[in-house]
């Protein structure tokens, strides 16, 4: 499954530090076979299932939120000449782990992707951030998944936390105009 995971994000290998890009990829891995999917179904899985319909499944998402992620990070730091320090392997990390916990979140009903029990019980960005955190993913990574969407309102982010918040804001609001 590895290799077709990182043919469906190649943005998994823009992370320079070999052992964070493993586990990045390992936690998706993991995630798909304890959620029981396979990789066809994360192609039909929608990205959220708070619009009544859209064709942009979560993995197009995923791959939206990283790459629009590090262009801002790249901005920053061309513009601001380094005066505001961005870890871009934590970036990626945290972005292509943003909403992994939606494969706890949803499950299917016939063709249809529903809320999951787990997922009235716990929203995706805690139980991404529980899951990650078994594999030992930096805390700096789980601050970025647990603190992306609502949950890290009113509290204080890392710069990686704002960016991937507004980033995957940006990519969802657009999509309810
Ligand atoms: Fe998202």
């Amino acid at each position: 499954m590895r290799e077709n995971l990182i043919l469906l994000m190649p943005e998994c290998e823009l992370i320079k530090d070999s052992v964070l890009r493993e586990k990045t990829i390992v936690v998706w891995e993991d995630a798909v076979r304890e959620g029981s999917w396979t990789l066809e179904d994360l192609k039909e899985m929608p990205f959220t299932l708070l619009l009544e319909q859209t064709s942009i499944n979560l993995i197009d998402h995923t791959r939206a939120v990283t790459l629009c992620s590090l262009h801002i990070a790249e901005v920053m730091e061309e513009v601001y000449d380094g005066r505001i320090p961005i870890n871009k392997d934590y970036l990626l990390s945290g972005s292509i782990l943003h909403d992994v916990g939606k494969l706890f979140e949803y499950t299917r009903e016939g063709k249809k992707f529903v809320k999951s029990r787990s997922g009235n019980l716990l929203r995706h960005p805690i139980s991404g951030a529980a899951f990650a955190s078994k594999h030992d993913m930096p805390e700096e990574i789980l601050h970025i998944i647990a603190a992306h969407s609502r949950e890290g309102d009113g509290a204080r982010r890392t710069v990686e936390a704002v960016i991937v918040n507004h980033a995957d804001f940006v990519n969802f609001e657009s999509l309810k105009i």
